[in-house]
């Protein structure tokens, strides 16, 4: 089963994906981790993303479609019944491209209220090298500031900072939120309501893919 997670920064898609991808047997793949996995490990592809993902602009197209279609490529693919992408596409033309190269079942559109965005993603915390999400009042770790296995420290992502929050939510309603009408048109489309609990959406999710 191939999905799309769809949706606006800070909508759970991250968090949603970590547990559907092992309710569903498939492959997770993050745009935005891959970019700051690349970033972290100081790539030729990190070094030109960097600045990017900081200020919470859109890399270009062609970067982003290349990456992925490498990425939908490799071995871990073939042992898993599909996969999610998460954050890919975020613009029409990417959303053309995917279609050269895959073919989807459905599109979940995450929807969540504006002022619960910022919440969130206000609130956000991550361990750099995990990559686990926590958020001080919604997913809070056991220990303050820490992650849950490895007691590194948590951060707060350079785009969670409310300059960057507030020009990621811009580009998404003028590049990726066409694709809603996009994939409706196309009849992919299923509409989540992202404001309940993590276990509460996936249950949604769950039961809106029978
Ligand atoms: P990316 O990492 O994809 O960022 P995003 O789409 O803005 O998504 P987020 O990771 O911010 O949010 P999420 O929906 O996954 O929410 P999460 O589960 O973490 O992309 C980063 C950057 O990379 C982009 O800005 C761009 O520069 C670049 N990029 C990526 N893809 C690209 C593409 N295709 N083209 C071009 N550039 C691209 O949850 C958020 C918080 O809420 C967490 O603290 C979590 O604990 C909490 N939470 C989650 N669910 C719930 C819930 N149900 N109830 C309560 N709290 C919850």
């Amino acid at each position: 089963m191939n999905l799309v997670f769809l949706g606006p920064p800070g909508a759970g898609k991250g968090t949603i994906a970590a547990k559907a991808k092992d309710a569903l047997n498939i492959v997770h793949i993050s745009t935005g981790d891959l970019f700051r996995s690349n970033i972290k490990n100081e790539t030729e592809l990190g070094k030109v993303v960097k600045e990017i993902l900081a200020k919470g602009d859109l890399v270009p197209d062609e970067v982003t479609v290349n990456m992925v279609k490498a990425r939908l490529e490799e071995d871990d693919l073939k042992e898993k019944a599909g996969y999610i992408l998460d954050g890919f596409p975020r613009t029409v033309a990417q959303a053309d491209a995917l279609e050269t190269f895959s073919k989807l079942d459905a599109v979940i559109n995450f929807v969540l209220s504006e002022e619960e965005i910022l919440k969130r993603l206000s609130g956000r915390r991550v361990c750099k090298s995990t990559g686990r999400t926590y958020h001080i009042i919604y997913n809070p770790p056991k220990v303050e500031g820490r992650d849950d296995e490895t007691g590194e420290e948590l951060i707060q992502r350079d785009d969670d900072k409310e300059e960057a929050i507030l020009n990621r939510l811009q580009v998404y309603q003028k590049s990726t939120a066409p694709l809603i009408e996009y994939y409706r048109q196309k009849g992919l489309l299923v509409d989540i309501d992202a404001s309940k609990s993590p276990d509460e959406v996936l249950q949604s999710l769950l039961k809106v893919l029978k």
